[in-house]
């Protein structure tokens, strides 16, 4: 007869403890740790747990394997595609993750519906019903109703062994699984959306992907704290995971890749949240550039790379004297920490009295900067704000600032200029080339500053009140 034994599983990093612990010692998550049965006899091997990826174990000369590079599959959203690194690899297993809300369903039933023209697809959804994903799909058809595509299936469930019957009688070429959290193995004693489940189910997932070649997409959702939901044990199983961010109560949407087997990581896509699904955004940086008020105190243009492609964004600041003790800092779009550093710095090196005053940063569009290039620039708006002078509008700011008030010079710096360039702007504040590099790109006066005060009142002086091409006074 099969024994059966409890163990704990921290939910949030997997560890495994025979006795409970109110702290898991591995990663200090407090109450993380979940009772688990585990029967002693081999769980029954489903028929989709081949072992090995490709059925075949020995080793051959890395001359005479092929490595099907042109394979992809062509995703005609042109922003997806980027992210994914250029298409669909078949056999591929694919993480998409997001904040509950965020459109992650939206965006795979969107690629469902665009692939099916050319695809066999199965969409498996663990939290809708196939009336509200039909729904959905009929919003996201373009207004002139093409029909619905033949090729694209439905199906809500969440046991996967039955969902591994499904694909082989469907035989699609594109799975895609929303949620992984709402999935489950039968065989399995925990429920649905513990480490363990969630664990298993996606290593079954990849081994489909592996031996029968279907692109297997996933959603999973972030937890509160941010991490993708039970783990940081999904990253590691799959090939690529996606991350889809973007401000709920705001229109754009970023589509991040945080790790990509088949691409460049940090790669990113744009997308607009509209009435009928999530469009396309080709010129992110001049949506975020939009609404922008030329000549307005507190505000200034930086000029960021989301992985190779260079994002133009205003920044705005605030200050304002404050009411009751403690100054305070509200980033938005910035990191809090380094808000604190360039308000230090603005203090101690460029003389600003900072220190009874409330500084607000916000970064137009809803989106994250990590960035510290972006410094030169949240420096430039807080400045801008508290002298009620306004930056100079045909000038992007961009520059690291160190502790000593210096300024250092970011990477990819040509492609920046470059996009500043070709949005209108006449000239860039930079930090000063120390050692010999690649030439400033034509077209744009490059302004070189050796320290943030100095940036800072280049970015006042000779204030021009001609506007950058193309551009109507607010
Ligand atoms: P959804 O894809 O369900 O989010 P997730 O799967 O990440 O939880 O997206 C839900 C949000 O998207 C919802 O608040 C409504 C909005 N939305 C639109 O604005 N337009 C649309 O056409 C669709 C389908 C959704
Ligand atoms: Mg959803």
């Amino acid at each position: 007869m099969a024994k059966s034994y409890s163990r704990y599983v921290c939910q949030n990093c997997g560890r495994v403890s025979a006795s409970f612990m109110g702290k898991c010692p591995q990663c200090g998550t407090f109450s993380s740790m979940v009772e688990e049965i585990v029967r002693d006899e081999a769980p029954a091997k489903s028929p989709n747990a081949a072992r090995g990826l490709t059925g075949r174990t020995s080793p051959r000369p890395i001359g005479q394997i092929a490595a099907g590079e042109e394979d992809r599959l062509h995703v005609p959203i042109g922003e997806f595609a980027r992210v994914l690194g250029g298409g669909i690899v078949p056999g591929s297993i694919v993480l998409v993750s997001g904040d509950p809300g965020i459109g992650k369903s939206t965006l795979m039933l969107q690629m469902a519906l665009e692939m099916a023209a050319s695809q066999r697809i199965l969409y498996v959804s663990g939290e809708e019903s196939e009336k509200q994903i039909k729904m959905r799909a009929d919003r996201l058809q373009p207004k002139d109703a093409k029909p619905l595509p033949a090729e694209l299936f439905l199906v809500t469930e969440t046991n996967l062994q039955t969902i591994f019957d499904h694909v082989r009688e469907v035989k699609p070429t594109i799975l895609v699984v929303d949620s992984i959290q709402t999935m489950y193995l039968p065989e399995l004693d925990s429920s649905a959306g513990s480490v363990s489940q969630v664990r298993e189910c996606a290593s079954q997932l990849r081994e489909l992907a592996k031996s029968n070649g279907v692109s297997v997409f996933v959603i999973g959702h972030v937890t509160k704290e941010g991490v993708i939901a039970g783990p940081r044990v999904l990253e590691h199983i799959v090939d690529t995971v996606l991350y889809l961010e973007g401000d709920r109560f705001q229109a754009y949407r970023l589509l991040r890749s945080v790790k990509n087997r088949f691409g460049a990581t940090a790669e990113v896509g744009v997308f607009e949240m509209r009435e009928r699904g999530l469009a396309e955004v080709t010129n992110p940086s001049e949506a975020f550039l939009a609404e922008r008020m030329i000549n307005a105190p507190g505000s200034a243009i930086a000029v960021t790379m989301e992985g190779t492609r260079p994002l133009l964004v205003e920044i705005q600041g605030l200050t304002a004297a404050t009411q009751f003790g403690n100054a305070r800092r509200t980033p938005n779009g910035v990191d809090y920490n380094r808000l604190q550093m360039i308000a230090a710095v603005l203090t101690r090196r460029v003389g600003l009295k900072l220190g009874e005053q409330d500084i607000f940063v916000n970064v137009v569009g809803g989106i994250k900067i990590d960035e510290p290039a972006a410094d030169l620039a949240i420096a430039a708006a807080i400045v801008s704000s508290m002298r009620d002078l306004s930056v100079r509008a045909d000038v992007a700011l961009i520059g690291e600032i160190g502790l000593a008030g210096e300024l250092r010079l970011p990477g990819q710096m040509p492609a920046r200029l470059r996009e500043a360039q070709k949005l209108g702007f006449k000239s860039a504040i930079v930090p000063k080339r120390l050692r010999q590099g690649e030439p400033w790109p034509q077209n744009i006066q490059v302004i070189e500053a050796r320290s943030a005060a100095q940036a800072i009142e280049l970015a006042f002086a000779a204030e021009q009140r001609e506007l950058p091409k193309g551009r109507k006074v607010a």
